[in-house]
């Protein structure tokens, strides 16, 4: 059986696409053939929503976390081919406090995914976090193989960049997570201005490597899709956005090759 591999879609600030990324990303590669996981990590629930999902409190990853139900019980259909979701919930903002006040909680997403590592039907798990370096990103980070940031093409992302990098540098240096690698930078919401081309230029010059070809455009179906209960690919499966998703599952494919 292949391995499984564990991404999480993270960078710490708001609002720079994430979870659109996580979600149309996972479906492009679903319809590809690739059975893929998405688990939302973030208490906003936008993933589960967006994908039309909606559970309790002890139904999402919550109780995984918890050590109350096994991560695999959890997991649920899409109603999409190759496509499957484990949900959050709400109520997940006080997971925080409860595994702070537990102790070991940077292991507690790995401990929760370790039964999903060990026996998976799965080919790419993707986390989508939420936006703080709190105790789910953390975790997040230091049970996953793989980081792949998106990042808004405007003034400071670089920074929030460095950042991100850093704290990861942290988890490899004090040997939770040894192994995690930066897998990649993708760019969303791009509209050719001079600032955004200045943005992508600069990460080019800094991160080549990282840099993802595909460039995410701004697009208002994107931000239309969740309120469907759809994903863009479904909502307007020619239009630029998801074309653009698409490219980057072959790409994501190619460096996974
Ligand atoms: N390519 C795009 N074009 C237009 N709007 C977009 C695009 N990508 C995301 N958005 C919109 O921008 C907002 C933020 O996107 P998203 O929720 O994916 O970001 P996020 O990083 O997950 O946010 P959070 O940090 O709150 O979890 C949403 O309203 C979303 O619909
Ligand atoms: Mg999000």
């Amino acid at each position: 059986m292949a391995l499984v591999k564990i991404i999480a879609i993270a960078n710490q600030k708001g609002g720079v696409g994430k979870t659109s990324t996580a979600v149309n990303l996972a479906a492009a590669l679903a319809a590809r053939g690739k059975e893929i996981l998405l688990i939302d990590v973030d208490s906003q629930a936008n993933a589960s929503s967006a994908l039309g999902v909606f559970v309790n409190g002890d139904q999402s990853l919550y109780a995984a976390l918890l050590g109350q139900r096994s991560a695999e019980e959890l997991i649920l259909p899409t109603g999409r081919r190759h496509l499957s979701i484990l949900p959050a919930h709400m109520d997940m903002s006080g997971v925080e406090v409860e595994l702070t006040q537990e102790g070991s909680h940077a292991e507690c997403m790995q401990v929760a995914l370790s039964g999903l590592r060990k026996n998976s039907t799965f080919d790419y798990v993707f986390l989508d976090t939420p936006p703080s370096l709190g105790v789910l990103m953390t975790a997040s980070l230091c049970a996953a193989d793989e980081v792949l940031t998106p990042m808004q093409c405007e003034y400071l992302s670089m920074e929030g960049l460095s950042k991100i990098l850093f704290v990861m540098e942290q988890i490899r240096a004090n040997g939770v997570n040894s192994k995690l690698k930066h897998e990649g930078i993708i760019m969303t919401m791009y509209n050719n201005t001079n600032l955004a081309n200045q943005v992508i230029d600069q990460v080019q010059e800094n991160l080549p490597e990282q840099l993802y070809e595909t460039i995410i455009p701004r697009s208002v179906r994107v931000a239309e899709a969740p309120s469907f209960g759809k994903t863009v690919l479904e909502h307007d499966p020619d239009g630029a956005a998801a074309c653009a998703y698409k490219n980057a599952a072959k790409e994501f494919l190619r460096r996974h090759r």
